[in-house]
């Protein structure tokens, strides 16, 4: 592994999947209907960039899912073949085992996202069509130019990165690398989904801190016009009373790739 790395190895022996879907997604935390904090406002910001209309079509890529399933709730609704993905072993172990029915989480985030849409299935429908729809679990790597070897997936219609990219990145430079990485997998005329934070140089696991690149919102804007793609929407979000962060906003931003 490379230098640039330093900041994904990290995630090999430091993140811990239960620790951090216990800090960011559990109900009495942070999850929905507690206070505003940054996890409610990712799902909040996914839900509401589904809405748009415009995240929709055959294969959807979400690239370094974690441990979460987030993406795929809302990406069930507008896709036929979902596949997830992360760097580290132990998330896709945590995703695995959701996907062979051995566990079941985030049930009130599920049932966020089918109230927000005016479907009356249950919580259980919604999640066996997620696991149908997931087609792939891969590891990935978004500073590597083929962030999916060995595995030849590419042409999505839509990718989403939430949270990984300024993750895998320690600077705006290596930020880019990793965005134009990501979109060699997208087709042409196809969606970037990009939910992020900004001027955030860390945040905080249950004690264990970890890195990441400090990006101000014309910066994320360059480096998707630097990835070949064209900013077709923008939402951004203050956060306030965030203690396990640094953060000053977040945002979405859509790309269309040219
Ligand atoms: C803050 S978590 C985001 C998880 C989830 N997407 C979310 O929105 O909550 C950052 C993720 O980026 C992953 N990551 C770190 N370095 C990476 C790399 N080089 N390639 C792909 N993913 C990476 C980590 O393993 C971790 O799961």
């Amino acid at each position: 592994m490379s230098d640039q790395h330093g900041a994904s190895r990290r995630y090999l022996t430091d993140f811990s999947p239960e620790k951090y879907i216990a800090a960011f997604f559990t109900p009495g935390n942070n999850e929905l209907g507690s206070d505003i904090l940054a996890a409610d406002s990712v799902i909040c910001f996914l839900s509401d960039a589904f809405a748009g209309g415009l995240l929709k079509g055959k294969r959807i890529l979400d690239v370094g899912s974690g441990p979460c399933i987030t993406s795929a709730i809302p990406a069930s609704s507008h896709f036929e073949e979902i596949y997830l993905s992360d760097f580290a072993p132990q998330n896709l172990e945590f995703l695995q085992k959701w996907w062979r029915g051995e566990m079941t989480y985030m049930q009130s985030i599920i049932q966020f996202f089918i109230d927000s849409e005016h479907k009356s299935e249950s919580v259980e429908e919604r999640n066996s069509e997620m696991r149908r729809k997931v087609k792939g679990i891969f590891p990935i790597d978004v500073l590597k130019p083929n962030p999916l070897e060995p595995s030849t997936e590419g042409d999505f219609d839509t990718i989403i990165a939430s949270l990984c990219l300024e993750a895998a990145a320690t600077d705006f430079d290596t930020y880019v690398t990793c965005l134009q990485n990501v979109t060699s997998l997208l087709r042409p005329g196809g969606y970037i989904l990009l939910v992020g934070v900004l001027d955030q140089s860390y945040y905080d696991v249950e004690g264990t801190r970890f890195a990441t690149a400090k990006l101000s919102k014309s910066e994320v804007e360059s480096a998707i016009i630097l990835a070949g793609c064209e900013v077709v929407k923008t939402k951004l979000m203050s956060i306030i009373n965030e203690k396990r962060a640094d953060a000053s906003g977040l945002y979405y931003m859509i790309g269309l790739k040219k």
